[in-house]
């Protein structure tokens, strides 16, 4: 319930002294750009000092391909090691072989191309996914795997029981593959950690889509222990981007199967004979050369967000979004309509930074996504609208049963989101606001006052 202590006491942590002191000196372009950036779950944010680490370090030192032995190159895999070592340490992650890729889906695509999907394995994943894992759906069915969903409630938590079913089902498959996501990049919802285990017990691998949750929460991979685990750094802290990574741990290493090879995968190959030894660690799924100017980067960064904890960031990122939802909430048209929707559970129990909302007009009606995203950059304040790649969790949200998408998929040969729309005459979409390490109350201050602009208004 909101009471005044509640808000007082929201906007004491939102006016965070070290916060405050941590923006004017690392993220003072915002101000400069007059920015209100709200839009984390997206892209976290550099510090300046991460980019001025980095921009010494590529000043003061020459690095070339790291497969080699050459100093420029022993330099370059000595750096890379740095990181690596960094990643492991950053996430308690001793018991996992780190692979660095491009990005969260890359590192997806890698578990989905080699997971030992077959006709008689299952992977089952829950409705809140980003696409990036709803896709590897493709390569379980091109290999004939039971696919199946765990559907979600109307808060938009998944369905526990559908869950406990699923883990427990006896059915006598030879792998399980189950796929979530730590944190929803749709609602903000952080999932249990505690399926992890309950799944492997009965039998599953765990694949955890840790890529909205790690920018704000601690992950501790020494308590928790999904077989598999995807991120991208530049969710974490914004510099750099084009690096993410899949971390593995070492007990269920072998069952990822290389389906190919490629330079720096090999320890072997012949062309006269039709044979090739693949690396035994990392390297075997690292294809081609690896970003070796931008990985000193990801250590830079994991420091910075060390130096300031990662508890401290989830309880300042936590007051951030209840002091958002409070100020969202009391919003009114003058009829007494309220004039936002918040999507999720109404406690906002286990929460991220994530807020995902519908704006309405003085009759209630739904103002349409497109617009006050236009409006909002006009405004020079980034969100974002849409479905934010969670089909899911749209679907969901706007209440959409699979029939009316069944008839469009059948009847239209192309098509995308907004002919699906007309198509179906059913709005879809939400906005979307994210908060981070760079958040000031001012920026919800600031999206609350554009949201007021809408009072009164009828659509
Ligand atoms: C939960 C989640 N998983 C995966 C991804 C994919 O990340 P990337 O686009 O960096 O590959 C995103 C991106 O928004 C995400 O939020």
């Amino acid at each position: 319930m909101l009471t005044i202590q509640n808000l007082e006491q929201e906007e004491r942590i939102a006016h965070d002294h070290y916060f405050e002191q941590l923006f004017d000196k690392e993220f003072f372009r915002l101000e400069e750009g007059n920015h209100t950036y709200l839009d984390f779950t997206g892209g976290g944010l550099f510090a300046h000092s991460q980019i001025k680490v980095h921009f010494d370090l590529l000043s003061q030192n020459t690095l070339g391909n790291p497969h080699s032995v050459n100093p420029t190159s022993h330099l370059s895999t000595v750096f890379a090691s740095y990181a690596r070592k960094t990643v492991i340490e950053f996430f308690n992650a001793h018991d996992y072989t780190c692979i660095f890729t491009a990005n969260a889906s890359h590192a997806l695509k890698i578990v989905g191309e080699s997971y030992p999907f077959g006709p008689d394995t299952s992977f089952a994943l829950t409705a809140d996914n980003h696409n990036s894992v709803n896709g590897l759906r493709i390569f379980a069915q091109n290999k004939r795997a039971i696919v199946s969903y765990i559907p979600l409630l109307e808060d938009l938590t998944v369905d526990d029981e559908v869950m406990a079913k699923t883990l427990h089902s006896p059915q006598p498959f030879s792998h399980k593959l189950l796929a979530y996501p730590a944190q929803s990049n749709a609602s903000g919802i952080k999932h249990s950690l505690d399926w992890i285990k309950v799944a492997q017990n009965n039998g599953w691998d765990v694949l955890l889509d840790a890529a909205a949750f790690v920018p704000t929460s601690p992950l501790d991979l020494s308590v928790h222990q999904p077989d598999f685990v995807t991120l991208s750094f530049y969710k974490m802290f914004g510099y750099p981007t084009g690096i993410g990574c899949l971390l593995v741990k070492n007990s269920s290493f072998h069952k990822l199967k290389k389906s190919w090879f490629a330079g720096g995968t090999v320890k072997l190959v012949s062309v006269t004979s039709a044979h090739h030894f693949l690396q035994d660690d990392h390297e075997k799924f690292e294809d081609g050369t690896i970003n070796y100017l931008a990985l000193p980067a990801v250590k830079s960064g994991l420091d910075f967000l060390s130096s300031i904890g990662m508890n401290r960031i989830s309880e300042r990122v936590n007051a951030l979004q209840n002091y958002a939802v409070q100020r969202l909430k009391s919003l009114k048209h003058t009829s007494g309509q309220k004039m936002v929707g918040i999507y999720g559970p109404p406690n906002r129990k286990n929460m991220g930074g994530t807020i995902t909302m519908v704006i309405y007009d003085a009759l209630g009606q739904k103002i349409p996504f497109e617009e006050i995203e236009q409006k909002a950059s006009n405004a020079n304040i980034s969100l974002r609208a849409g479905c934010f790649c969670n089909p899911g969790v749209d679907e969901q949200m706007n209440a959409i049963d699979n029939i009316a998408i069944d008839d469009y998929f059948i009847k239209a040969r192309e098509g995308n989101y907004k002919e699906m729309m007309e198509h179906t005459g059913i709005r879809r979409g939400a906005v979307r606001i994210s908060v981070g390490i760079a958040t000031r109350q001012k920026d919800i201050d600031t999206f609350i006052a554009f949201l007021d602009s809408y009072r009164n208004r009828i659509l």
